[in-house]
């Protein structure tokens, strides 16, 4: 079984990496973060307390998996909600076995999967075979993100899109449980000067390496 961890902050590009990785490697995919904003949609719906971990934890352990399908499900708000409720170390809980069971028996019977999130190489998969951080600045990351928003003819505010990134690391990186940091073996990939095409090319030169293909 190949595990492949791809850790890094918001909009770093981990998304769009991981999917062709585990097409060029023919592995499973799983974008982790989808599972924290479908329970953020939930616990939306529910009208709960985004402060109460313990009401959270239970609406995570009973997540209706149709919310990764919602059209909400990649709004900003709703990233910006998954960052508030995943703090809670009841909601991260209840969301590990569905990781750790994804990476350790892969649908399709697939040799193996690519997991992405912000605590895959630390704390789901601490074993992985190869443990990528994904990075770029805060500036190239609004960059990107307002350009994808440009591209759907919709307007967006560079200064107010640097903001939310900003305010979205300083979120993750500062929580208690599972905070977003490189695993001490991760490879650092920083992004900022490098297209969707080159970043992949440098991710299969440290992939293949460290699996011995080259
Ligand atoms: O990656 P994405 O923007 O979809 O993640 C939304 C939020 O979910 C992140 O900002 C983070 O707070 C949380 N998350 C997490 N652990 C993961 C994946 C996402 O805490 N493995």
């Amino acid at each position: 079984m190949t595990v492949i961890a791809i850790d890094g902050p918001a909009a770093a590009g981990k998304g769009t990496l991981a999917r062709a990785l585990s097409r060029h490697y023919g592995l499973a995919y799983l974008d982790t973060g989808a599972l924290y904003r479908a329970v953020a949609l939930a616990v939306l719906d529910a009208d709960a307390d985004p402060d109460d971990g313990e009401t959270l934890g239970d609406i995570a352990l009973r997540l209706d998996l149709a919310y990764l399908d919602d059209p909400r499900l990649r709004a900003e708000a709703t990233g910006a909600a998954a960052s508030k409720i995943s703090r809670h170390a009841a909601v991260r809980a209840a969301l590990l076995d569905i990781q750790r069971d994804f990476a350790a028996r892969p649908p399709a019977g697939k040799s193996g999967a690519v997991l992405d999130g912000r605590d895959i190489g630390t704390v789901i998969c601490p074993g992985a075979d190869v443990k990528l951080y994904v990075t770029a600045s805060a500036k190239a990351r609004a960059q990107r993100r307002a350009k994808d928003e440009a591209d759907k003819g919709r307007t967006a505010n560079l200064a107010a899109m640097i903001a939310e990134v900003e305010a979205r690391d300083a979120q993750d990186m500062a929580r208690t449980h599972a905070p977003l940091k490189p695993a001490e073996d991760a490879h650092l990939l920083d992004t900022t000067d490098l297209s969707i095409e080159a970043a992949f090319e440098r991710a299969v030169a440290v992939i293949d390496g460290v699996l011995g293909r080259n």
